[in-house]
C-alpha cells in the first residue's frame, strides 16, 4: 500500500534505538550499560505523586482546557517571572503532552512549505526530523570547529529569504554546551535584523553546573518578545519524562494558534499529569536542587574518568547530561580485526564490549559520540572502565 512521502522520509529517532538496541541485548541476558538514554533515572518528586493522587480522587479525568488547566499556566507564568523576571499571562501558554510535540507545534505555526530553519550543530535529532515532516528545509551551522560555540557570522552567511526561523537549544542536547549571554545577544540582534523567529528550548534550563548562568534569550534582549516562542516542561529538571508535559510561551497570537492546532491533535496533555506538574513547580525546589548537585557530582565523576582515557577529547559540559566525546582519534584503528571507519561502527564495536552510547551522526556531528551520565555512579564507573579497556584494546 501506498506510503506518503513524507512519511517515507522519517528515520527513526536514533537515541530511542540505542536505547531499544541496548534494552533487547538485556533481555537476551547479556550485561550491557546504556549509556544512550536521554532522561534522569530519579524518580519524580513526591508533590508530583501527592497532586497527581488528590487529582484522580477528585475525579480529574475529564478533558481539561486544550492549553492546559489554568493552575498550571499560571504556575509556568509564576516560575518565569521569579527566575527571568518576564510577564508572561496565562493565555500566552499552551501546555502540550511533552516537549516534543510542543516544538513541532511551535513550527507548524511558523514553517511553511520551502521555508528553511537554522540549526546550529551538533543539534537534537528530533528538530531535523519535525522540520522536514512540515516540508521545511534545514540549514545547518556547524560549530564543531568553533569548540561548540556558534559564530554569528557564520549564521548570518547562510540566512536566505527562505529563513524563517532559528532554533537554539541551551544548555544543549548533545554537547552539555550553553550558550553565553554575549552570543545569546548577538543572535537575537540577527534574529531582529533579518525578522526571523527565535524557537529557544530551554528544557534543560535547571540542569546547570559549578559557575555557570543559563540566561533565557528574552531576559538577554528584551526586544526578542514579539518573535520568541519559548519550549520548556518538566520532563528533565523535575525527573517527569514519563508524565509528558511540556509547554510553549509566546506571543498572544501565536499561542493562540498552536492553541487552535493542538486542539485538533491531541487536545489536552493528560489532566492528571497536569496536576502532577503543578505540585512538581510548587513544591518541588528543593528535590530539583538535589537532582542537579547530584548531576553534578555525576558529571565531574564521568569527566575525571574520560580524561584519564586514550584517542578521545571532549569539552568539560556545562549543563544537561551528556558528554559529547570526539572518536576521530579512533577512526582506521582495529577493533577485534574490524576497521573503526566512523562514529557509527565505533558504537557497533563498543556494543560488543557491553557499552552503549550514540553515534555524533545522528546530531549532525560524526566522529563523535553522545555519552548520557544520567545514571548512578557505580553504572558510570563501570561503564567508563568497559569503555576505558575498549579503547586501550585498539590497534
Ligand atoms: C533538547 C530537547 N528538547 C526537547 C526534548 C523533549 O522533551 P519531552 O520529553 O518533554 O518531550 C528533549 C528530550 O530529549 C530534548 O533533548
Amino acid at each position: 500500500m501506498k506510503l506518503s512521502q513524507r512519511i517515507l522520509r522519517i528515520k527513526p529517532s536514533a537515541t530511542f534505538a540505542v536505547d531499544a538496541k541496548a534494552k533487547e541485548l538485556i533481555s537476551q541476558g547479556k550485561d550491557v550499560i546504556s549509556f544512550g538514554a536521554g532522561e534522569p533515572d530519579f524518580v519524580s518528586p513526591p508533590a508530583a505523586f501527592k497532586y497527581a493522587q488528590e487529582a484522580m480522587k477528585k475525579g480529574e479525568t475529564h478533558y481539561t482546557p486544550t492549553p492546559g488547566i489554568i493552575e498550571l499556566r499560571n504556575e509556568i507564568c509564576n516560575y518565569y517571572q521569579k527566575n527571568f523576571n518576564l510577564d508572561y499571562k496565562p493565555n500566552q501558554v499552551v501546555v502540550g503532552s511533552g516537549a516534543k510535540p510542543c516544538i513541532y507545534e511551535a513550527l507548524a505555526a511558523i514553517v511553511d512549505p520551502g521555508d528553511e530553519v537554522i540549526l546550529l550543530a551538533p543539534t537534537w535529532v528530533s528538530y531535523i526530523e519535525q522540520i522536514q515532516l512540515l516540508d521545511g528545509k534545514v540549514t545547518v551551522v556547524y560549530t564543531q570547529d568553533s569548540g561548540f560555540v556558534p559564530l554569528v557570522e557564520k549564521i548570518e552567511e547562510v540566512i536566505t529569504d527562505k529563513t524563517v526561523a532559528i532554533l537554539l537549544n541551551s544548555p544543549s542536547n548533545p554537547t552539555g554546551m550553553m550558550l553565553d549571554e554575549q552570543t545569546i545577544k548577538s543572535i537575537g540582534e540577527l534574529a531582529i535584523k533579518y525578522n526571523l523567529w527565535v524557537i529557544w528550548d530551554e528544557i534543560y534550563e535547571q540542569l546547570v553546573y559549578g559557575e555557570e548562568k543559563h540566561y533565557n534569550c528574552v531576559q538577554v534582549l528584551p526586544e526578542l518578545i514579539s518573535r520568541t516562542i519559548i519550549i520548556n516542561g518538566v520532563s528533565k529538571g523535575y525527573a517527569m519524562t514519563g508524565w509528558r508535559i511540556g509547554y510553549i510561551i509566546g506571543p498572544q497570537e501565536v499561542a493562540s494558534k498552536i492553541n487552535a492546532f493542538q486542539s485538533h491533535l491531541t487536545s489536552n496533555p493528560c489532566s492528571i499529569a497536569q496536576w502532577a506538574a503543578v505540585g512538581a513547580m510548587r513544591e518541588s525546589d528543593e528535590d530539583v536542587e538535589v537532582m542537579r548537585g547530584e548531576f553534578q557530582a555525576r558529571r565531574d565523576l564521568i569527566c575525571s574518568l574520560l580524561r584519564d582515557m586514550p584517542h578521545i577529547t571532549f569539552p568539560e559540559p556545562q549543563g544537561a547530561f551528556y558528554v559529547f566525546v570526539n572518536v576521530q582519534g579512533c577512526v582506521g584503528k582495529s577493533f577485534n580485526g574490524k576497521v573503526i571507519e566512523d562514529d557509527i561502527s565505533f558504537c557497533g564495536a563498543l556494543l560488543e564490549d557491553l557499552v552503549a552510547v550514540v553515534p555524533g551522526s545522528a546530531f549532525f556531528a560524526p566522529g563523535y559520540i553522545r555519552v548520557s551520565y544520567a545514571s548512578s555512579p557505580e553504572v558510570i564507573k563501570e561503564g567508563m572502565r568497559r569503555l576505558k579497556t575498549f579503547l586501550e584494546k585498539l590497534v
